[in-house]
């Protein structure tokens, strides 16, 4: 582990790169340019409109829809084709193929300020348990991460927008995301030119442990950065009875996951929150026999991209070191791109808490504590303003609701009503607020 003070130029500079980068944002209150009353009377418009049974039914038409016909990380071709049928329909502009399946609609002037807004659309290797009337069609493929409320929420948005578009104060761009679940499917859009240019972006997540009319965030850091490796110990397998002729990699490999538990427990200050978990292990094919080779597969996670870094080369460390102890080889591979920290802008979550708190009541907003689950968003915080927000999606018959990823995951409809106001309503609010200066503060710089 490297000493703190080692860790202190990185913190200067980390330290610095935010004063330069979000001071004018945060000197200025947010509350202070937003008027409230002008978006309070919106939020209210947002709503009725929602409300309506027209609208409503056709929103949750489409989250049902997709929701039957679940589709994995960058196969969402039929998702993505209802997105581009409902924004035909809607008369909106998009750019397909983003990142293979993904769509950017456009609304607005086309001119700067461009404000983002965004949804994942893909669904989880998972078998639906639910019983009810729209259960996934597709076996051992489901909807258990909201995916499908977050593109009904967002077409929803498109539909809100669209009859405002003339009124506008810039851009609003409507991003349809493949690959959340593992194919950071958000890194591969933000590639593409349709993703220049945007100021600031935001999100929506469903909560299920939240009830309906509810949202919670945090500013800094939200979730967890993490990546995932896969590590094949090769030794020599044999009799099981002349264990001195073979090279065991089981017993490689056992001593290697327990030798990984320590770097959180003995290599991590205590008030810093990392994991390390091996998820998968697989070797041999009999009680008699030593293998060949034995593979495991595990997360790891930090708050911190520094922790993040020393995290990955010590696994790295770990695993090669208990494969030379007992005489294997390990082959260690990276499984997916990492994830970084999703980190809320702070001057971002000022803005939408306060929103939030005029549009829903302040008792509604909440802080949300960090979770140690991870979110492709992150890549977004990279390159451009960003801020996500859970909804609460469960209510009185479901006192304890199942989590996100859960088999049995529902969540009560009536919360895509507030998701998709809170989506117009902090895209219109933020365009008419970049032309009180402040975001060209930001500019200027
Ligand atoms: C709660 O949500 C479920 C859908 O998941 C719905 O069937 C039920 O009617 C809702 N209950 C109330 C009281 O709104």
């Amino acid at each position: 582990m490297k000493s703190s003070r080692q860790h202190l130029p990185l913190l200067t500079v980390i330290i610095l790169h935010f004063t330069i980068t979000f001071t004018p944002l945060q000197a200025l209150k947010p509350s202070t340019h937003l008027k409230p009353e002008v978006v309070g009377q919106l939020g209210q418009q947002l709503f009725e409109a929602a409300n309506s049974p027209e609208f409503f039914n056709w929103m949750v038409n489409i989250r049902r829809k997709i929701h039957e016909n679940p589709e994995l990380g960058f196969e969402e071709f039929k998702t993505s084709e209802v997105i581009r049928t409902e924004l035909d329909k809607l008369g909106v502009e998009y750019t397909w193929p983003v990142a293979g399946t993904g769509v950017v609609a456009t609304i607005g002037s086309g001119e700067q300020p461009v404000f983002a807004l965004r949804a994942d659309m893909d669904a989880l290797p998972i078998q639906e348990l639910v019983d009810w009337d729209h259960r996934s069609k597709n076996a051992g493929k489901m909807h258990a991460c909201g995916h499908d409320a977050h593109v009904a929420m967002l077409l929803g948005a498109a539909k809100l927008l669209q009859a405002r578009r003339h009124e506008l104060k810039g851009t609003v761009k409507l991003i349809f995301q493949p690959g959340e679940e593992g194919f950071a499917g958000a890194y591969h859009m933000l590639k593409h030119s349709a993703l220049d240019n945007i100021k600031a972006a935001f999100a929506i997540h469903v909560e299920p442990l939240r009830p309906v009319g509810f949202i919670a965030s945090r500013p800094g850091p939200l979730l967890a950065g993490g990546g995932r490796f896969t590590a094949t110990f090769k030794g020599i397998g044999g009799h099981a009875a002349a264990p001195h002729l073979s090279r065991d990699p089981i017993v490689a490999a056992s001593m290697a996951v327990v030798a990984l538990q320590q770097m959180v427990s003995r290599e991590t200050d205590p008030l810093e929150s990392r994991v390390v978990t091996v998820g998968q292990i697989n070797g041999g094919f009999a009680a008699n026999v030593i293998p060949e080779s034995v593979t495991i597969k595990g997360t790891y996670r930090s708050l911190s991209a520094e922790g993040l870094k020393d995290m990955k080369a010590r696994i790295k460390q770990v695993l090669e070191t208990q494969a030379a102890v007992h005489q294997c080889r390990v082959e260690l591979e990276e499984t997916r791109l990492p994830y970084p920290v999703t980190v809320n802008d702070e001057g971002m979550y000022e803005y939408v808490k306060t929103v939030a708190e005029i549009v829903l009541g302040k008792p509604k907003v909440q802080l949300m504590p960090v979770a140690m689950a991870s979110e492709d968003y992150s890549f977004f915080g990279q390159k451009m303003r960003a801020t996500m927000f859970m909804i609460g999606t469960s209510n009185e018959t479901h006192i304890v609701p199942e989590n996100l990823h859960s088999p049995n995951f529902v969540i009560d409809e009536e919360a895509l009503k507030v998701g998709v106001v809170f989506h117009a309503v902090v895209a219109i609010s933020y365009l008419d607020r970049y032309d009180d200066g402040l975001a060209t503060n930001h500019e200027e710089l």
